[in-house]
């Protein structure tokens, strides 16, 4: 689900539902609360959402606002907890984890939105004593209180007083401090802290052909502007599954980011021979890429390891008719060195995909590395061992994380890598540790921050 900006004030909202003097624990903040709980609970923020308010009812105006509200408070999570914690002066260990839901939707409500201070209290009160009892609704209105004495630029300057400079930019940002320690070895300095504000801001969803099926054009005629640096992009608000060819499958949605990288693997010449998409779940470079192998009248075999993944992959290339798609473990291939051209799309930290995902960047730490980085070299492997003499291999993550992109590409040994910036011509895609890479940047190209090496196998 995408996070649209809402097309009425929020304080509207605030005002209207306080005009008669009362709060009642309204059905849109109802919703985020339990849309919270289950992200608590490890669900992903958006399927969570989208659940809840499948089964809500509420209006679209209402929607908006627990969408807004739900996304906000999750980017937010780290400080809006560290806010709590200094009001309350008490950990947040020692609350009930549904009075601290309740606690963290009020204080974005107060300091992020423009829902007015006593709206966001008394509101959150009566959430509270509907959703977890009437005795809690003292300490939710002392606490709530005592976060709105400050707003959020005074909240920042008190809690970063006497903190380093990065720890500090790490809260003005709302990243956990590892983050921004990563960011700051792959990026120049000056540009760390719009590369950091940029994953707050939720993209516009982005449409692509399937090439073969559909053309551009033809999709620009439900609306929408076409993408930057893609040709078979376009960018468009509102609910993409209104578009027709997106319903039948000769359009799907995908990043522009996520389309460049992929097409990487159609520019240079290499044998003619079949192509592989190794780990393709849930498949939608898989199906950019079938297109372009179809048009050169080549085959597209895609792999995945996990059974329902394989299946959204079989839905992505289903306008195509002819889709080839196995439940495979890439790292143990059942086939031999037979594939021209081998996308390599490995399972990542997805630190560049934060703005999509609001709830990722708390969920996250460095030690997700240590499974990672050991598997994603496994497939890389593999695709060269699957791939034959000339041939091409791309390898992307969604992720500027070096060990997981410069180090991998790195430690491979029998391929050369190619000059994949300047095949793709895309202005400012250098990567700065190795600039025979690619690393695009949402602050530079309003693209997920992807990050593609070219291979050429020996
Ligand atoms: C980053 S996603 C690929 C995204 C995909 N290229 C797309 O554009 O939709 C990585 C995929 O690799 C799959 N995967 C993980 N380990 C694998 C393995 N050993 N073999 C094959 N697929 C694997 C994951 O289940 C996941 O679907």
């Amino acid at each position: 689900m995408s996070d649209p900006t809402p097309q009425t004030p929020v304080s509207d909202w605030g005002q209207q539902i306080s005009a008669d003097g009362a709060f009642p624990a309204d059905r849109a903040r109802q919703a985020a609360l339990k849309a919270m709980k289950a992200i608590r609970g490890g669900a992903y923020a958006n399927l969570a959402l989208g659940d809840v308010l499948a089964h809500s009812g509420l209006s679209s105006r209402d929607a908006t606002f627990a969408t807004e509200l739900v996304y906000g408070t999750c980017r937010n999570l780290g400080v809006l907890d560290a806010i709590i914690e200094a009001a309350s002066g008490r950990s947040l260990k020692t609350l009930q984890p549904g009075v601290v839901d309740v606690l963290r939707l009020g204080a974005q409500q107060g300091l992020k939105m423009r829902v007015p201070n006593h709206a966001a209290v008394s509101t959150s009160v009566a959430l509270a004593a509907s959703a977890v009892g009437q005795r809690v609704k003292g300490l939710v209105n002392a606490i709530l209180r005592r976060v709105m004495v400050r707003d959020w630029e005074e909240w920042i300057d008190h809690l970063a007083s006497g903190m380093g400079e990065l720890d500090a930019l790490a809260l003005r940002t709302s990243h956990p401090r590892w983050i921004v320690d990563v960011y700051t070895s792959v990026l120049p300095a000056d540009e760390v802290e719009s590369a950091l504000e940029a994953d707050n801001v939720a993209p516009v969803p982005t449409l692509v052909v399937r090439p073969g099926l559909i053309a551009r054009d033809e999709l620009l005629t439900w609306g929408g502007t076409p993408t930057t640096y893609s040709p078979w992009g376009v960018v468009r608000e509102g609910d993409p599954a209104q578009v027709e060819a997106v319903r039948d499958g000769r359009a799907g949605v995908q990043d522009e980011g996520s389309q460049l990288v992929a097409s990487l693997l159609a520019i240079p010449d290499a044998p003619q021979g079949p192509w592989l998409d190794i780990c393709a779940g849930p498949g939608g470079k898989a199906a950019l890429l079938m297109g372009l192998a179809r048009e050169r009248g080549e085959a597209l075999v895609a792999g995945e390891i996990h059974p329902h993944r394989a299946v959204l992959v079989q839905q992505g290339l289903r306008a195509y008719r002819t889709p080839a798609v196995v439940v495979a473990d890439g790292t143990r291939p059942a086939w031999g060195r037979c594939f021209a051209r081998v996308l390599v799309d490995a399972p990542c930290t997805g630190l560049g995909a934060l703005r999509r995902r609001p709830e990722a960047r708390w969920r996250k730490g460095p030690k997700d590395l240590d499974a990672l980085v050991p598997l994603q070299k496994a497939l890389l492997a593999s695709a060269f061992a699957s791939t034959v003499s000339g041939g091409l291999v791309v390898y992307i993550t969604c992720s500027p994380h070096p060990q997981e992109t410069i180090d991998v590409i790195e430690s491979a040994t029998g391929v050369e890598i190619l000059d994949a910036p300047g095949l793709l011509g895309v202005p400012d895609a250098r990567s700065l540790l190795n600039e025979q890479c690619v690393q695009l940047w949402a602050h530079r190209h309003h693209t997920d921050s992807m990050f593609a090496a070219l291979l050429r196998v020996q």
